[in-house]
């Protein structure tokens, strides 16, 4: 998608279309001989991972709602109707319920990785906010999505969600009630809500299809980041995309494509939440209402502040530091291979989120630590929501302090003058192309 192009068209037809639609030049160039950096570790692999992902869903999501029925009264038989009567429907909406979660964790990975190495940082600022925006979209998508199929945790979890924006109402009495009805369409989570979450639904995969496009394009700009952050030099630093990653990929989406099968086939809903087989009731509350695994850490930042609007703000604002990430780290050293300081500080980030996730599906006054009993006999003590509030504390101060503060005052390792140097010092010179096996163990 940019730089010069190697593309020459062999046949009559090809120069035709080359000099009207240069479309096979585009796909040429940038899946084909498009110079990726030669040191690409496994984690570089999830990008095609969540491509993958992303056609798997609209693909189940089309079909599933041939079958499908959006209405209040009909929305949770419509499924079951799915899952007993429509060929191989069991299978499509297994799939398609287990390939949100697996997308999430390819997202994750994703994420963190770009963390890790510093693929955010200049020159590709925009392409990591498009990967944000990308995140928001699948958040949406995944939200309206589980609402669908009209079981309780559906309904509540609509009715937890969208009461969030009642708490503007502490900012100009009047206007939370005033958009929560609007988003509602009516005085409560009905039929007029099923309807747009359907509609939403259905339009958000094809967003996000779009703006995958985007990234992918200014991924191509500045060329891929790779393990040790130090920029490509010379044309000795690439190789091309096809064979070497093409089949890289390939190989790590067959491994990927492994472990979903295994949930779709074996654990199908090792993943779901038993109270969604039960039909939507207004009327009965269920004891627990937990979100999906992937929303856990921010259900758990949302209860651990006491006050409403604070709770949401604390839930946004995690999301919205993601934005801002590239414009925090103030550190000149891309990758944390040559930051041992910011190695610790980064495993102490990811095991604050899963510990947050641990949280999240807890009942806010579950016990932790407990120092004795009450006169019921049950144990008192540190509770999930106090013990949330130091991972969120970590979480914020992860951003705000240790971000900016670090890159100023560490002692980074001294980083190679090319990206094949550490592969040629460890003798890898006697590799052929692209092998790189020294430089991908060190992670
Ligand atoms: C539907 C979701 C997504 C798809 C299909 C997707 C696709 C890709 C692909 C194919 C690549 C190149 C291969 C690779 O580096 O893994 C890539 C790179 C990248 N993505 Fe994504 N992505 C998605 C979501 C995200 C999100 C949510 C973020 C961050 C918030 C993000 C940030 C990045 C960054 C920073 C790179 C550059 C990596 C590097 O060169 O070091 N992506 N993405």
């Amino acid at each position: 998608m940019s730089g010069h192009s190697t593309y020459e068209p062999k046949t009559g037809i090809e120069r035709w279309l080359d000099v009207r639609l240069p479309i096979i030049r585009m796909a040429y160039d940038s899946a084909i001989d498009y110079p990726t950096p030669k040191n690409l570790n496994y984690w570089w692999t999830f990008g095609g991972i969540l491509a993958v992902c992303l056609v798997i869903q609209i693909l189940t999501g089309v079909v599933l709602a041939m079958h499908y029925v959006p209405n209040a009264g009909l929305a949770f038989n419509s499924v079951e109707a799915i899952m007993r009567d429509v060929n191989y429907g069991w299978m499509l909406r297994y799939i398609h319920a287990n390939g949100a979660s697996m997308f999430f964790l390819a997202v994750y990975v994703h994420m963190a990785r770009g963390l890790y190495y510093g693929s955010y940082k200049a020159p590709r600022e925009v392409l990591w906010l498009l990967g944000c925006v990308i995140y928001l979209l699948m958040m949406a998508t995944a939200f309206m999505g589980y609402v669908l199929p009209w079981g309780q945790m559906s309904y509540y979890g609509a009715v937890v969600i969208t009461n969030l924006f009642s708490a503007l109402d502490n900012v100009i009495p009047g206007v939370g009630t005033a958009v929560t009805t609007w988003l509602w369409g009516g005085f409560a989570v009905d039929n007029a809500t099923l309807n747009r979450f359907f509609s939403l639904h259905y339009l958000l995969p094809f967003m996000i299809a779009g703006v995958v496009g985007l990234h992918i394009w200014a991924l191509h700009v500045p060329g891929n980041n790779n393990p040790t952050g130090v920029a490509v030099k010379s044309k000795q630093d690439t190789v091309p995309f096809h064979p070497y990653y093409t089949v890289k990929d390939g190989f790590a989406i067959l491994a990927f494509l492994i472990l979903f099968a295994w949930f779709v086939f074996f654990q199908p809903n090792a993943l779901a939440h038993a109270d969604n087989y039960v039909p939507a009731n207004p009327l009965q509350t269920p004891a627990h209402i937990v979100p999906e695994w992937y929303f856990l850490p921010f259900y758990a930042m949302l209860r651990s502040v006491p006050n409403k609007l604070f709770g949401v703000v604390a839930m946004f604002g995690a999301i919205a530091m993601l934005f801002v990430v590239p414009w925090l780290d103030t550190s000149k050293v891309r990758s944390m291979r040559y930051r041992p300081a910011a190695r610790i500080f980064f495993a102490l980030f990811i095991l604050s989120v899963l510990v947050l996730g641990w949280c999240g599906g807890k009942e806010p006054d579950d016990v932790v630590l407990a120092v004795g009993r009450d006169a019921a006999g049950d144990p008192t003590g540190l509770s999930v929501t106090v013990f949330s509030r130091f991972f969120v504390l970590y979480y914020y101060a992860y951003f705000l302090l240790v971000l900016p503060i670090l890159g100023l005052r560490e002692k980074p390792l001294p980083q190679p003058e090319t990206i094949s140097t550490p592969v040629l010092s460890h003798g890898g010179a006697a590799l052929p192309a692209g092998g790189t096996a020294e430089a991908s163990k060190k992670g």
